[in-house]
């Protein structure tokens, strides 16, 4: 009766269980996955989010298959001043800009205008669940290429060019990644480039999580740059680039569902993959007039709201290393960005094993290495914008279940 495409496993998990019955017994859970920004604790500022809704040009339907231009415009400016890999323009073209209602559509559009069916995406391991869901819905495969930790996480690309095939379509790469907090460095960046350019194939580059980089990135870039970001790649010339991001992460507002691409890279295949989108778009015509609207608006919070999550950030980053300095067995790996930690632990059990323990024992919630397809056993992945109390008293039990 169905597509096999839809055949998926759907039975819950045993963390999933375990957290279900937890949830009945009505203790207090430490939950350090949480990474929904909405119920944080963050203060929004409610009345001026709201009042951007109101918008009276939101009583016309005007459907641009790209998005208003007025979104796009905004946009276009978020990128302005950030430096590129390899720039090719020093701003982003509003035309060359497409709006979706979240990351998730940008990729779909983004496989059916590169693939057949059966063609190949490489994307890095460890990173994002979702991207399987996405390929299987789009008919494509989903390739693995490593990322090797030694003090700092970086593409295996000895592994990465061995993994190419004639179907290979495209490479995928979480700038900065979820969960390893790693970014793209210019010599991979560059490098990247020159394997797509050469066998036309496209960079497809997640940014959600660009304007998130640690106190460390920021001093190494500050040294260099006088700056406080990241380099972006939708500014990125040398090869046909695909670069998303969105308001979920960017200005912590994911119900406002409004994300974008941009299309970057030589100018003759931009303009054909560009007008292939819009004919994409334009077929579902799917984000909804009063956040485009607002889309300027919801930009200009992000300043304030970006500083209280990076404080948040701060302050369990060092909550947690208080801890692990104290710790017998337990060690955090490096990070130079994004929303999470990752915690060496002792490998006494699988990472499932452990997870579903702590949950029972301690009432500790983190997730294990496995969801982000950690080839080993042994890391556990921690969300460090969980409120400050319930973390530093996730972590303490952390270190009691482990040490002892
Ligand atoms: C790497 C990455 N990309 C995209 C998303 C989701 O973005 P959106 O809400 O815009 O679909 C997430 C959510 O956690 C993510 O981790």
């Amino acid at each position: 009766m169905f597509a096999s495409r839809t055949n998926w496993r759907l039975e819950t998990n045993r963390l999933t269980r375990a957290l279900e019955e937890h949830r009945k017994s009505g203790k207090t859970l430490f939950d350090l996955t949480a990474s929904n920004p909405t119920e944080c604790g963050l203060a929004y500022p409610e009345r001026e989010i709201l009042a951007a809704l109101a918008d009276p040009r939101a009583l016309v339907y005007r459907p641009e298959s790209k998005g208003l231009p007025e979104a796009r415009e905004a946009v276009a400016e978020y990128y302005a001043g950030r430096v590129g890999f390899s720039a090719s323009a020093s701003r982003v073209d509003p035309e060359r800009v497409l709006l979706a209602s979240g990351t998730s559509e940008a990729y779909s559009h983004i496989f059916r205008l590169l693939c057949e069916a059966g063609d190949e995406i490489l994307f890095p391991a460890p990173s994002y669940p979702l991207f399987e869901f996405l390929a299987d819905l789009a008919d494509i495969r989903l390739v693995p290429y490593p990322l090797l930790y030694d003090h700092g996480w970086q593409i295996d690309f000895a592994s990465l060019r061995a993994a190419l095939t004639p179907r290979s379509r495209g490479v995928l790469v979480v700038h900065p990644n979820n969960p390893t907090g790693s970014f793209v460095k210019p010599r991979e960046a560059a490098e990247l480039a020159e394997i797509c350019a050469t066998r036309e194939m496209a960079i497809v580059a997640d940014e959600v999580f660009l304007d998130y980089t640690s106190g460390r990135v920021r001093a190494l870039l500050g040294a260099r740059q006088n700056e406080d970001q990241a380099h972006t790649f939708a500014l990125h010339g040398a090869a046909l680039t695909f670069t998303l991001s969105g308001l979920s992460k960017i200005s912590l507002l994911p119900q406002m569902k409004l994300a974008w691409t941009v299309v970057s890279g030589p100018d003759a295949i931009v303009q054909t993959a560009v007008e292939r989108l819009e004919i994409i778009a334009d077929t579902y015509l799917s984000p909804s007039t009063p956040v485009q609207l607002a889309l300027p608006k919801f930009l200009s919070l992000r300043h304030e709201l970006q500083a209280q999550l990076q404080r948040r950030i701060a302050a369990n980053l060092s909550a947690l290393d208080a801890m692990l300095r104290e710790s017998k067995s337990l060690a955090r790996l490096d990070r130079e960005g994004g929303w999470y930690a990752i915690l060496r632990v002792p490998v006494t059990g699988t990472d499932d094993d452990l997870t579903v323990a702590l949950l029972e024992r301690h009432s500790v919630l983190a997730h294990p290495g496995h969801f982000f397809n950690f080839s080993r056993e042994g890391f556990l992945v921690l969300s460090l914008i969980t409120p400050e109390n319930k973390f530093q008293e996730g972590v303490t039990r952390l270190r009691a279940f482990f040490d002892g």
